[in-house]
């Protein structure tokens, strides 16, 4: 265990699938410059979307302990389908604060709709569990959603391919129902889907309002730390890598997603 850091120093541990989360901790680092930063990417186990909702918690359990390990003060998980399938679990085994991406998106899409009908897209485990309509529902039961499973746009950002005719003739097929359902609202329910945002807006027009959860989150992450007074307020924040799989391909594919560029990082086995 290493020795307790000053309270607000402490790093904030962010964990995702893999590469995907960068584009939260993105968001979380232009949002909070000064937050040391400490990402998992779950590498050996991606993708998470196809699995059972046991064995992404187990995974989720164990990456949560690691940071925890590191002396976190707070946890993002910053993958969709980890936060409907696990954050009931992490926030009884976790002693830190835990933030999940399903709470801060539904809030920013319950907020902009106007007609009242949402639409959600995902990996297959998050649209399963529901988790999106719920949790919209909570804020305000008036709204109806609509979801729809897009599994082939993962690995279609994963191989880079984010704009072009056959990524748009894809998404068409994905989207077209939903735009027929009169959707004025569309929550990027994955963290990959931010770097398709262009495309998407472009198939489903301008009118639909996309919510990119990585921003909604980053918020809440800073309203988080400013109640508990944890915020870091001296210096440029430091960021660590950590990957249970082939650091290599993740300081490739990661920069992509980061936006920045990964020079170091760790391989450690849970
Ligand atoms: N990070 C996952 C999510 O946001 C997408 C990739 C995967 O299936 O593991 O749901």
């Amino acid at each position: 265990m290493q020795r307790k850091q000053e309270k607000n120093n402490r790093p904030i541990g962010i964990f995702d699938s893999g590469f995907g989360g960068l584009t939260v901790m993105s968001a979380i680092s232009k949002l909070l410059p000064k937050e040391n930063l400490i990402y998992f990417g779950d590498s050996a186990h991606v993708p998470y979307g196809s699995k059972s909702k046991k064995a992404v918690t187990n995974f989720t359990v164990n990456i949560s302990k690691f940071l925890e390990s590191k002396d976190v003060k707070l946890i993002v998980v910053a993958c969709n389908t980890a936060s409907a399938f696990s954050l009931d679990t992490l926030k009884k085994v976790i002693k830190v604060p835990i933030i999940g991406v399903i709470e801060a998106g539904s809030v920013t899409a319950a907020r902009n709709t106007s007609n009242k009908r949402v639409g959600v897209i995902g990996t297959e485990g998050t649209i399963k569990s529901n988790a999106y309509a719920a949790e919209i529902k909570k804020h305000d039961n008036k709204i109806n959603c609509f979801s729809k499973a897009c599994p082939l746009f993962v690995p279609l950002v994963e191989e880079g391919w984010n704009k072009g005719k056959i990524t748009e003739e894809i998404i068409n097929v994905y989207l077209k129902d939903l735009v027929n359902k009169k959707i004025d609202t569309l929550i990027l329910g994955c963290t990959h889907y931010p770097l398709l945002k262009n495309s998407i807006q472009k198939i489903i027009g301008k009118k639909i309002k996309i919510i990119d959860s990585a921003t909604a989150v980053a918020m809440a992450v800073k309203d988080l730390l400013e109640n508990k007074n944890l915020l870091r307020n001296k210096g440029a924040g430091k960021y660590c890598f950590y990957v249970s799989d082939d650091p290599e391909k993740f300081k490739t594919l990661g920069s992509k997603f980061f936006n920045n560029k990964i020079d170091k990082v760790v391989k450690v086995e849970l």
